[in-house]
């Protein structure tokens, strides 16, 4: 039985992903790396310092930095994504997900964060949703990171639930991979090439309805 809703959130409750991409592709610049559309693509949803390094191997700078200047860059990279949010507004909340998770809640629905993000309790301070979530996993306490599925098992486990009683929401294929090899029942938002393994697709937030997210998931569970 669906007991609770586990949120990404950077391109899943806000476009903020857009922001991240912007900030390292100035960065990858700085550095003369050239990413291609795939290699942006697959910076959705990793750690800052995986995604520095996936930046880094795709212009085979993978030696290039100590530990320290890594550092720098990673917090270089975050000055510039920090002023890229920071008129960010509850008017940015992507279309279809107040009502999800006003219906969510009505519902009796569990609900938490499970963000990569080091900013995203500054993000949902923006948007007016601090309140709306029961748990938000601290990415600090992470060994590994999305495609890992440790992030999702812990979300779900702040919740109380098993991962039978769980829906995923992504953006990224390397968060539905996280999802599904947490055994939960995986939502993808975006393009159906890229997120393949997703138990449910949908072009956007706006096509997200609790109750067809509710049959699907009863459907699958049998
Ligand atoms: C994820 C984003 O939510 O958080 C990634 O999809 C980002 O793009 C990661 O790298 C870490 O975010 P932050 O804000 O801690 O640098
Ligand atoms: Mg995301």
């Amino acid at each position: 039985m669906l007991k609770g809703l586990l949120f990404d959130l950077d391109g899943v409750l806000t476009d903020s992903a857009k922001f991240h991409l912007q900030a390292w592709s100035q960065l990858a610049t700085q550095l003369g790396i050239t990413l291609t559309p795939a290699e942006r693509e697959g910076l959705r949803g990793r750690s800052r310092l995986d995604s520095l390094n996936l930046i880094l191997a795709a212009g085979a700078q993978e030696d290039r930095f100590s530990a320290a200047e890594k550092t720098a860059l990673t917090d270089q990279k975050n000055a510039v994504y920090l002023k890229l949010i920071q008129t960010m507004t509850p008017v940015d909340i992507l279309p279809g997900i107040p009502q999800l998770l006003k219906d969510a809640q009505a519902a009796g629905l569990k609900m938490a964060i499970a963000s990569a993000s080091r900013n995203a309790p500054t993000i949902l301070d923006h948007l007016g949703l601090a309140a709306s979530f029961d748990a938000i996993v601290d990415p600090a306490t992470l060994h590994r990171g999305k495609p890992d599925p440790e992030i999702y098992q812990q979300a779900q486990a702040l919740l109380g639930l098993q991962a039978a009683e769980v829906i995923g929401f992504e953006d990224a294929s390397a968060g539905v991979a996280a999802i599904k090899a947490a055994g939960q029942f995986a939502v993808g938002i975006g393009d159906a090439r890229l997120l393949a393994a997703a138990d449910y697709l949908v072009k956007d937030t706006a096509a997200l309805q609790l109750s067809q997210l509710q049959a699907a998931f009863a459907k699958e569970s049998g």
